[in-house]
């Protein structure tokens, strides 16, 4: 058995825990969970003590109850909880300050220095800021998913869209077993790719374009449709494609455009992560999706204008209420 700390437990995070637990019931149903380990927030964990992770699947329900449900590095001190894997699932602007309370725990010394640490966040960099807790980069991979989950309130979790995981292919049998057998036995499909640099380039992709056009406009996927919109798409992914190609990485324009426009019309009712940051008057993931494109460009020297634009008008907004 593979003991696992969700490092970040809001929507994602508290799913990714719900899809490893086993399905070992109490007398009233409910799924008790000893090997995957919660480290959130104070309102969203002193819920789940209470009354259990609720988690809405649509066609039903699964309440789970913890072992370990921790609020602070404190608390997970206090445990003996030893986790083999630590997934950390947090937005990006976070890992920093994450990072930062991690290594001043002393935890990456000591009750976590064997454990494998795995990234599953959106955008770009989080790697290069992540190894600024002086982590072995040996013990350091990154995942991507295009599951859609949201958190309905303290201890509750909807699932809103099916999709597939993807995790950098370095870590050892066991574990890699482990995931792939609750993955499947829960209906959702994992992979661990040694092509993982690329997958996780064309989701960057994919996000520079709907995520800041749909948070400006303030539509649903679907506006990405827009014919009035096509040339500013095009022009957005022709630029991360000259990026990308200057990072050694083999992605082609059209099969790129393609793809943008192929997501923007599968998930076209959706409101993008960005657009509901917006408008919750939330900092956005800008500086590690656009933000990350127009850092790599200006190291390559390449002009990404419209990428830049799309940058500094999200920049602008994020965190204000917007009404
Ligand atoms: N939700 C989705 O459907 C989805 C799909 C694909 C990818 N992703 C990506 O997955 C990542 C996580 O997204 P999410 O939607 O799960 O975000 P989220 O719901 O905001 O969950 C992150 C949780 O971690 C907490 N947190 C932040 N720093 C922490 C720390 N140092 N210790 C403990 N808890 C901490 C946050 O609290 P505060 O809010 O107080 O900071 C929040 O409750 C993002 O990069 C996102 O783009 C999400």
């Amino acid at each position: 058995m593979t003991d696992i700390l969700i490092y970040g437990a809001g929507s994602i995070g508290s799913f990714l825990a719900y899809l490893l637990s086993g399905s070992a019931r109490n007398s009233t149903g409910e799924v008790g969970v000893k090997n995957v380990a919660l480290l959130g927030r104070e309102g969203h964990m002193r819920a789940i003590r209470d009354r259990g992770l609720h988690v809405d699947l649509g066609e039903k329900t699964e309440i789970l109850r913890f072992e370990h449900c921790f609020s602070s590095l404190d608390d997970l001190k206090a445990s003996d909880f030893c986790p083999d894997v630590v997934f950390v699932c947090v937005k990006t602007h976070s890992l920093s300050a994450l990072c930062q309370e991690l290594q001043e725990s002393g935890l990456l010394e000591v009750r976590l220095k064997r454990s494998l640490f795995i990234l599953l966040m959106n955008g770009m960099g989080n790697r290069e800021v992540f190894l600024q807790s002086d982590l072995d980069p040996a013990r350091l991979q990154e995942g991507i998913t295009s599951f859609g989950v949201v958190l309905a309130g303290e201890g509750e979790i909807e699932l809103k869209g099916r999709g597939k995981t993807v995790l950098q292919d370095g870590m050892g049998g066991e574990e890699k077993e482990f995931l792939a057998e609750r993955f499947s036995e829960k209906g959702f499909e994992i992979d661990f790719s040694p092509d993982f640099r690329r997958q996780q380039y064309q989701k960057l992709l994919v996000n520079a374009v709907i995520n800041p056009i749909t948070a400006l406009t303030r539509h649903q996927n679907g506006i990405i449709l827009s014919p009035a919109l096509k040339c500013t798409v095009e022009r957005v992914v022709t630029e991360a494609v000259a990026v990308a190609t200057a990072e050694g990485l083999a992605i082609q324009e059209e099969a790129a455009v393609e793809l943008v426009f192929s997501v923007a019309e599968k998930t076209a009712a959706n409101t993008s992560s960005m657009l509901q940051d917006v408008l919750r008057g939330r900092r956005t993931e800008i500086e590690a999706i656009n933000g990350y494109l127009v850092r790599q460009a200006e190291k390559h020297g390449i002009a990404v204008p419209v990428n830049e634009a799309l940058f500094e008008m999200v920049k602008s907004i994020s965190g204000l209420q917007t009404g």
